[in-house]
């Protein structure tokens, strides 16, 4: 188990990612029924922590969520969600004020049909509230017991410091990945010397390192990869060429090449959880067995190089 920063949070180091719970405005072709299975195979799989927010389908990833966890002892998973987009007159605006976060808090809570929210991010900056003003207003939801922990998400380094100027900043989710690799220069060591746990998002870089891809992809309209430059051109066949390369230790393993980057970014002492998202229940079953993976130090470093 891992603690999420100075809190009391703890969780399994595999987490689950829920865009595609209810995410109908980030992905084409989602049911509910779906999107429950994936949150309850989680659970039952042993793993400890969720990882939703309002933009996944403007709340319905955080009812979806909340209809699953019926059922489940509370005190054994965390949930961890995020609010920035305030919806007024049909248009979305990024709001970080101590108000509108504290209403976030209240809303999330009745859709998640729960007491507490483990982890509450900011899920992205706005412009004009200063970042320890908008945690603060988190530390005084914190303080009440209705989250148990504070993070924030996209935002830039100095923003990070500015929303810790107090230490209250429990967490950080942002994009991490095998080849999405610029957290490494300046955030983690940030993080390590204030004790602030790292969430990567897009781990399994929507899904180009599970090795299932040989050639260009297209997706349906409406599917956010649409418009990812690693899914085009040169970029797409390097990548592809050395999720080839990774995919004989995985068959070493006799695990799955996805297994392998899971177990990889387990290993890796400055991610805390890593929350792959996934569209049916037999994928998340499968990359639950990842915690069950172990690499050795120059697996490990043999991964880190061909992806450097
Ligand atoms: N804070 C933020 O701003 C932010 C932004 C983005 C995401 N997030 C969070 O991070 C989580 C992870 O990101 P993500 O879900 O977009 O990307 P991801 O974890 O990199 O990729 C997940 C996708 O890969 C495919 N996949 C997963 N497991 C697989 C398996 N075993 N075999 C084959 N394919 C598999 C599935 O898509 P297909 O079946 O369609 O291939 C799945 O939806 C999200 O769910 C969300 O909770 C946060």
């Amino acid at each position: 188990m891992v603690k999420i920063g100075k809190s009391e949070v703890s969780t399994t180091s595999l987490g689950l990612g829920t865009n595609a719970v209810g995410g109908y405005n980030l992905f084409a072709g989602l049911n509910d029924e779906d999107g429950i299975k994936i949150v309850k195979q989680a659970l039952d799989s042993g793993i400890t922590m969720l990882d939703t927010a309002f933009a996944y389908g403007m709340g319905h990833s955080e009812e979806l969520i909340g209809q699953a966890i019926q059922g489940y002892d509370r005190s054994k998973f965390v949930i961890a969600t995020k609010a920035a987009q305030d919806v007024k007159n049909g248009e979305v605006t990024i709001n970080n004020s101590p108000e509108f976060l504290k209403q976030s808090v209240d809303e999330a809570l009745e859709r998640l049909q729960t007491d507490y929210i483990d982890i509450f991010y900011i899920h992205f900056p706005d412009d004009n509230t200063p970042k320890d003003e908008a945690v603060a207003a988190l530390n005084e939801m914190k303080q009440v017991g209705k989250i148990k922990a504070i993070g924030v998400s996209n935002f830039s380094l100095d923003q990070i410091k500015e929303a810790n100027k107090d230490g209250l900043v429990d967490v950080v989710e942002d994009q991490y990945s095998l080849i999405h690799r610029e957290a490494e220069q300046e955030l983690f060591p940030y993080l390590r010397e204030n004790n602030i746990s790292f969430v990567p998002f897009f781990p399994l870089a929507s899904g180009l390192l599970t090795g299932k891809y040989s050639k260009e992809v297209s997706f349906p309209a409406n599917d956010m990869r649409n418009e990812n430059p690693d899914f085009k051109g040169q970029r797409f066949e390097s990548i592809i060429n050395k999720v080839s390369q990774i995919s004989k230790i995985a068959e070493k393993h006799e695990v799955s090449t996805a297994q392998l980057v899971l177990a990889w970014y387990m290993k890796n002492p400055d991610i805390t959880v890593v929350i792959p998202g996934a569209k049916k229940a037999e994928q998340v079953a499968s990359n639950a067995k990842a915690m069950n993976v172990s690499l050795d130090n120059d697996e490990y470093k043999t991964i880190d190089e061909i992806f450097k």
